[in-house]
């Protein structure tokens, strides 16, 4: 593809900058304030309907799937309907039981991935009902689905996704406040999720304008070997995209784990040669994960903390802008998309085109 990279060096610092205009597309238009919701002209799900279900599985690959993960937590959370996300490429492989009070919804920015493809056409064979939550539009999941969501990031270019994996996040923020709303999410809820969202552009913005300090960190993690990302509940999927994120474009190796399992294995690495990347929402979680800071502080791990205020027991605090909690997640990863692009260049990577790696992947 040859889209214009308009003075960026790389697609992808073009696209990470491109956020806060693709994140005021997905919601255009979409937002209803007399009713407190939103409205999704492709769902072709009536009120009815989405009463009816009783669970949701979301289906990805890459950092689609992660951002399925923070979509199923949205939809936990504001829907009360139980959720979880699982990779396309696992489910097609296990004879998963196939309910028809289940939601399915398979995510792909490019909706060619033919892990997710195939996963579809199975479900839809065994009679299910399944969505897509899809970039390109007219592309084969989008058709294979019944219907679904357009996450409107506009083209991606660079392999490793940014733009369209934030976009996505917002679209499940979307679905589940609608399906919320058609359930026992107040109006007051609705309305404050609602302002949350209109918030997010301005946001992104912000956050973007730290790149400089994050250009600075980033000179000094480029050195490691290797990296640990932590978070807890609504910061383990942001931890496990960011580690992605730094994998894919650097060649550092770089692990995620859920913070409160630091003590059931990855403590036993902790030393200064490896640091650790901390996601702090200031959320009710607050305290258990300044905990977590602590006990790798104690065993002299150097600490990266992503959070809505400096964190002391962190040797560097990103502060990002504090959202509604259920929607911290859209923008707590941006920073370390900055942090893996910035490394990516001290080390000289192609960014655009990280090595064994394509952008979308259409064979078995
Ligand atoms: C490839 C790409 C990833 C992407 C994944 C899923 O592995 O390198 O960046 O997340 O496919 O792609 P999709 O188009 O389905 O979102």
């Amino acid at each position: 593809a040859s889209y214009d990279m308009g003075g960026h060096d790389t697609y992808m610092h073009k696209e990470i900058h491109e956020q806060a205009d693709a994140v005021d597309r997905v919601l255009r238009g979409r937002i209803d304030d007399r009713f407190s919701t939103v409205h999704l002209g492709g769902l072709n799900l009536d009120a009815r309907e989405a009463r009816r279900i009783r669970r949701v599985k979301i289906l990805g690959c890459g950092t689609s799937y992660h951002a399925g993960m923070i979509g199923a937590q949205m939809i936990e959370e504001l829907a009360r309907i139980p959720a979880d996300a699982e990779p396309a490429s696992e489910f097609r492989y296990r004879n998963a039981v196939v309910d028809p009070d289940t939601l399915y919804i398979a995510v792909s920015q490019s909706g060619e991935t033919y892990d997710v493809l195939a996963a579809v056409q199975e479900l839809k064979r065994k009679g299910a009902r399944v969505l897509g939550v899809v970039n390109v539009v007219g592309s084969a999941i989008a058709r294979e689905a019944d219907g679904g969501i357009y996450v409107h990031a506009g083209p991606e270019v660079c392999v490793v996704s940014t733009k369209c994996f934030t976009n996505t996040t917002v679209a499940f923020a979307l679905l589940a406040l609608h399906l919320g709303r058609t359930r026992d999410l107040s109006v007051r809820d609705g309305k404050r999720i609602i302002e949350g969202l209109r918030k997010l552009p301005a946001q992104i913005a912000e956050i973007l304008k730290q790149e400089e300090l994050v250009r600075e960190l980033a000179e000094e993690y480029a050195e490691s070997r290797s990296m640990l990302f932590i978070g807890r509940v609504r910061g383990y999927p942001v931890a496990r995209e960011a580690s992605l994120k730094l994998k894919e474009i650097t060649y550092i190796h770089a692990e995620a784990y859920p913070a409160s399992e630091l003590k059931h294995g990855p403590l036993a690495l902790i030393e200064p040669a490896l640091p650790t990347v901390a996601i702090v929402p200031d959320d009710d979680l607050l305290e258990k994960n300044r905990a977590a800071l602590e006990e790798i502080k104690a065993r002299s791990g150097k600490i990266l903390a992503v959070a809505h205020q400096e964190q002391e027991k962190a040797d560097r605090t990103i502060v990002v802008p504090k959202n509604e909690d259920e929607l911290d997640p859209i923008l707590m990863g941006i920073p370390l998309q900055l942090l893996a692009y910035h490394a990516a260049k001290v080390l000289g990577r192609d960014i655009d085109k990280p090595r064994n790696l394509a952008k979308s992947v259409t064979v078995e």
